[in-house]
Order: structure tokens, then C-alpha cells, then sequence
């Protein structure tokens, strides 16, 4: 709170004003509570409870949902705007450990005005307050589906101007995806929360049950299934640094050749599941480097045709290292066969043109230009521009002319931010003599013949 700027603070505090007082009017009117509803009421409040404290991740940076929005609008329906306020103040004491109490206020005063705010869009759109009778459906959805858009767009509201006003914290962390995915998400549990409405009149509490228990289930399938990408991203990292250590100078190299295959993967609509393939691929391009003597990388000079061999064989190497985690699938293709050229003359197999999986065509852009952008022990880094022209020299002959172009308007899209420049590296130095994947300084050979 106190690093808020004070707009913010006044904004906080108004908020929470307004949420105080819609309380207390709700619990002073009378007239809109029936004795016979505590029931209903105090089951709602429990079961929101429930719901807020266990919110469900998603794959959205600083955006968390909770069931508690289904609950908040079952609610609206049961027991109208006045017990949805009450409800909605269970959020001030929700069971989530560590959650800050300026956090806890604003959720629980947004809830308050959001609920308060979606009963009054149910009546005023013709929703009658209580359980709903079979000959109310479906005339009920029209004003369900306007409580629902009142509490999603004032909700969003809220949120925007103490985002916009807390000038930046936070801002530019939900992208567009992001938001539709959110959105989705609120439309989802805005049926739960009817179907627990619906269900109240014949088997009342249970109906909440019956309909939770499959949103918790999918929600500890969803953690699962998050806490398995954070080991696969930890694994990955983990090779990466491995081969990260074998050449000082190229530290850093495996994150941004997987941030340049990604943004020409995205530039040509690669879908989602694709694109983290493409991500990991960049990632372990260079894998197989681990099964290349350390010797034959720091050679300095010419080198024999037999430690030339080693290093042509690292793509082979990478994927027998790699080959027992299934879960890389197609960025096999990609480890495989990152040095091979489109005239055919690359390795290990010396596929031509379209013989090239794309995954691999992609990779050979950005490999090259990020070890040319980058400074290696015999030489400086050259500039994006000088770069991006030695790409346009080998399209066609080393690269996929189609990659080169995409990349360049990704580039021109995105920018580019070339590493620092490396300093000497400390005693005993671990550099690589030559960068195998410098189009710019073939690796000599000499005959041994
Ligand atoms: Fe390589």
C-alpha cells in the first residue's frame, strides 16, 4: 500500500467506502430478507469461502480466478443483490496464506460492488430474486446473462484504474491472449453458477456440491498439469546450462535462439502447442555439444578431419541425449537437423529444400544470427543490420529464404536485443576457438591425407 501512488490510495479507499456502505445498507434494509433464506445465505457465504480460497491458476501471468464467481453469482439469483454483497464480503477472509490485507480489501470490496452491481442487472432485467421454478427457464437466462455481463465488465473496471493508476504495477501483464482466455473463463463458471441456482430448488446445498466437485477436479488436474511444465522448463534449463559451460562465450546463446525461432514461428501462426515445441527446440538445439570432446571446441586452428567429424555429429548426438523425453516431440526434427543447408551440402544428412523439417529451417536462421549479433573469442559482434544481410547472402544456399524474410519482418516487428559485449574470460579460459554455427568463419579443415 504505501508504495501506491496516492491517487491509487484515494481511489482504494473510496472503494472500499462504497463497498462498506452497500454493506450496511444490505444488512439494514428490510423487507429483502426472509428468516426462512438464512439457510440459503449462510451456505452461499461457506461456499464462496471455499471457492475464494482456493483460485485457479492460469496460464496468465498475475491472473487468477476463482470458482467463488460462480458462487457469487448463484447468489445473485437466490438470494439478490443485497445477500450477493454479503457473500461477496467472505473474500476479506478467504484461506489463502500470505495474501496481503490491501489485496484481501480490494478483492472483497470489488466483490461486494460487483455482486450488488449483478443483482440489480438481474431484476432490472425482469430476474425474479429466489429459487427459480421450472417455467422460469429458460426466460431466466436473459437476465442471468445481464447480471453476468455487469459483474464481468464493472469487475474488469475496477481492476483497470487501480492498475492504470497505480501507474504501471501490474500494467501490460495480461496480453490480449490472456484476456480472452479470462473471459472464456468467466463465461464458464457464469453457467456453474446458474446450474447451482437451478439445482437449489430440488436438492438445495448438494446442488453446490454436485456441481463444484468436477471444478475442483479439473482445477487439481490444471495444477498438475502447471506444475509438469515448470519441471520440463527446469529440465531443459538445466541441459542448457550444461552445454552453456563448455564455451564461455556462448552463455545465453540457447535462450535467445529460442526467442528468435519463436518469433518467426509466431510470425508464420504456428499454434500454441507447436510453438513451445519450437521454444524447447531452441533450447536444446545445441545439446548434443555435450558429447563433443571439450578439446576438439577450444582447438584453436585448423582442425583434423576426424574432430571435424565430432562436431558435425553433435546434432546426432543431441538427439540421442534428448531422445527418452517424449514430451519434445516434434523439436527432435529441429535438434536434429539445425545444420543442414538448403543446397544440400549441411549434416548430418544433407537434406535439401523442403527435405528439411521447417522446425530445423527456422532454427538455422536464428542460430546464425544470434552467434553473429554475439561476440566470440576471435571475434566482435557484428550489428543487427550487417547480420540480417548475411542472412539475405546465404538465402536460398544455407538458409530457407521464406525463414530469412519472416524473420526480418519479425525483427522490424519486435526489435532485437543483441547481448552485451563479453568481456575476457576468466583463467582457465572455457571458449570455444570457433563457433560451428558462424556462417560468417567456416571451420577449417585440414586433410589428413
Ligand atoms: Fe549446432
Amino acid at each position: 500500500m504505501r508504495e501506491l501512488p496516492w491517487p491509487a490510495k484515494v481511489y482504494f479507499v473510496v472503494l472500499n467506502a462504497a463497498a462498506v456502505a452497500l454493506v450496511v445498507e444490505s444488512a439494514v434494509t428490510p423487507g429483502w430478507f426472509d428468516q426462512a433464506e438464512l439457510p440459503t445465505l449462510i451456505v452461499l457465504a461457506l461456499l464462496f469461502l471455499v471457492c475464494e480460497s482456493v483460485p485457479t491458476v492460469l496460464n496468465v501471468p498475475q491472473a487468477a480466478i476463482s470458482v467463488s464467481f460462480s458462487a457469487a453469482l448463484a447468489a445473485v439469483v437466490l438470494v439478490g443483490p443485497e445477500g450477493a454483497a454479503l457473500v461477496g464480503l467472505m473474500a476479506v477472509i478467504s484461506v489463502r496464506p500470505g495474501l496481503p490485507v490491501v489485496k484481501r480489501l480490494f478483492n472483497g470490496a470489488q466483490f461486494v460492488i460487483c455482486g450488488y452491481a449483478a443483482g440489480v442487472a438481474f431484476e432490472l432485467a425482469g430476474g425474479t430474486v429466489g429459487l427459480p421454478r421450472e417455467d422460469d427457464f429458460p426466460g431466466v437466462i436473459v437476465p442471468y446473462g445481464a447480471a453476468t455481463a455487469a459483474f464481468v465488465l464493472i469487475n474488469f473496471a475496477l481492476t483497470a484504474i487501480i492498475l492504470l493508476l497505480a501507474e504501471g504495477v501490474g500494467k501490460d501483464q495480461v496480453p490480449l491472449r490472456g484476456t480472452v482466455q479470462i473471459l472464456g473463463s468467466y463465461l464458464g463458471y457464469a453457467t456453474f453458477g446458474l446450474l447451482i441456482a437451478g439445482l437449489w430448488a430440488t436438492v438445495q446445498s448438494i446442488s453446490a456440491v454436485l456441481v463444484l466437485i468436477p471444478l475442483f477436479v479439473a482445477r487439481w488436474a490444471f495444477g498438475h498439469y502447471h506444475a509438469q511444465q515448470r519441471s520440463y522448463e527446469a529440465t531443459i534449463a538445466a541441459l542448457c546450462q550444461a552445454v552453456e559451460t563448455k564455451d564461455y562465450y556462448t552463455r545465453g546463446h540457447c535462450t535467445r535462439v529460442s526467442r528468435a525461432s519463436s518469433m518467426i514461428a509466431e510470425e508464420i501462426g504456428m499454434g500454441t502447442e507447436r510453438l513451445r515445441a519450437i521454444r524447447y527446440a531452441g533450447m536444446l538445439h545445441d545439446v548434443g555439444k555435450l558429447g563433443v570432446p571439450t578439446k576438439v571446441l577450444q582447438k584453436d586452428g585448423k582442425l583434423t578431419e576426424e574432430e571435424f567429424a565430432a562436431i558435425q555429429l553433435h546434432p546426432m548426438r543431441g538427439l540421442e541425449i534428448v531422445h527418452g523425453i517424449d514430451f519434445l516431440d516434434e523439436a527432435f526434427a529441429g535438434i536434429m537437423h539445425h545444420h543442414e543447408r538448403q543446397d544440400g551440402k549441411g549434416y548430418p544428412m544433407g537434406l535439401a529444400g523442403d527435405e528439411i523439417p521447417e522446425f530445423a529451417r527456422i532454427i538455422a536462421v536464428a542460430d546464425a544470427f544470434d552467434s553473429m549479433t554475439s561476440d566470440r573469442a576471435y571475434r566482435k559482434a557484428k550489428s543487427i543490420e550487417e547480420a540480417v544481410a548475411e542472412l539475405r547472402k546465404g538465402a536460398g544456399t544455407q538458409f530457407d529464404p521464406v525463414m530469412v524474410n519472416t524473420f526480418i519482418k519479425a525483427l522490424d516487428r519486435h526489435g532485437w536485443e543483441p547481448p552485451r559485449a563479453v568481456s575476457a574470460p576468466p583463467e582457465p579460459a572455457v571458449a570455444a576457438a570457433k563457433d560451428h554455427d558462424d556462417p560468417t568463419m567456416p571451420i577449417q579443415v585440414i586433410s589428413e591425407r
